[in-house]
């Protein structure tokens, strides 16, 4: 009994390329108040949408052997890039719940479309993998699928270019062929895309529906914690007897600092440089 309510007290490691991943811990904090959560960006290896499968693999699996160190109970991974590539390997190495943000995303736009033609945009890995078609089709075969690598998103929002005239330029260059195949329904298959969407919806209008898969991963997030019995029952003390919320970063804690701030709605106080090869 003790046994088990020490798990349940225990954080959920969240990861990511870098910042981006941010976009899914604040869903987690919204929608799972009572969870702490360890988070860490890989800062020094970004950006992992431009990089193999292999070496996906091996940085996730870095990841996961820090984040265990931290007494974590579940894993999420918060990029699209490691969802779509490492996810199916190491879920298999590991003995504690470990989901993605691709499989979540799918599951919704499944749900979403009326007219079974969905879009998806992401970084070059994720599109090339093309796991998030896989998924929509294992769900509907039925479903037709555009997709859509947009590389330069990424360091546009970074830029904080979110509303700038340039960005909308780059989103009407990509977006544009996927207009034309009648989607009801795009997928921000990017950690980086949710921080665009207004930009984005003003391009593509009220007939499309875009998709966060961050959403629908805290949401599965939450069921997964009731099924396995490991939710933290405590409420949230105010003030907190420990920091709910820890961040790790391989490079450049500054640089993660100032973006995060703008991201969640509170200001991180402390953000921990770790080097990541040891692991
Ligand atoms: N976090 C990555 C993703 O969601 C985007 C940034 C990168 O390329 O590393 O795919």
């Amino acid at each position: 009994m003790e046994e088990k309510s020490s798990v349940c007290r225990a954080s959920i490691g969240v990861f990511d390329s870098g910042v981006g991943g941010l976009t899914v811990a604040r869903e987690i904090m919204r929608n799972l108040p009572n969870e702490h959560i360890v988070y860490f960006g890989d800062t020094a290896r970004v950006p992992y949408g431009s990089k193999s499968k292999d070496t996906i693999v091996r940085f996730s699996r870095q990841i996961i052997h820090f984040l265990r160190t931290q007494d974590v109970k579940a894993i999420v991974i918060a990029c699209n890039t490691a969802s779509a590539l490492a996810l199916d390997t190491v879920e298999k190495e590991l003995d504690i719940p470990i989901i993605g943000v691709v499989r979540p995303g799918a599951r919704v736009a499944v749900a979403t479309t009326k007219n079974r033609r969905i879009g998806v945009i992401g970084t070059e890995s994720t599109i090339n993998s093309h796991m998030y078609q896989k998924l929509i089709y294992e769900q509907d075969p039925s479903i037709t699928v555009y997709e859509k690598a947009c590389p330069l998103f990424c360091p546009l929002v970074e830029e904080g270019w979110l509303k700038d005239s340039v960005t909308q330029e780059v989103a009407r260059r990509y977006l544009d062929e996927l207009l034309n195949k009648d989607i009801d329904s795009l997928i921000l298959g990017c950690t980086h895309y949710p921080l665009l969407r207004s930009l984005i919806h003003e391009l593509v209008g009220d007939d499309i529906t875009l998709v966060n898969p961050a959403y629908e991963t805290a949401k599965e997030l939450g069921q997964l914690l009731l099924r396995e019995h490991i939710a933290n029952p405590d409420e949230p003390a105010d003030p907190p007897a420990t920091e709910p919320y820890r961040f790790f970063v391989s490079d450049m804690a500054d640089k993660f600092g100032h973006f995060a701030n703008s991201i969640l709605p509170y200001d991180i106080e402390t953000i921990q440089k770790i080097n990541i090869e040891e692991y």
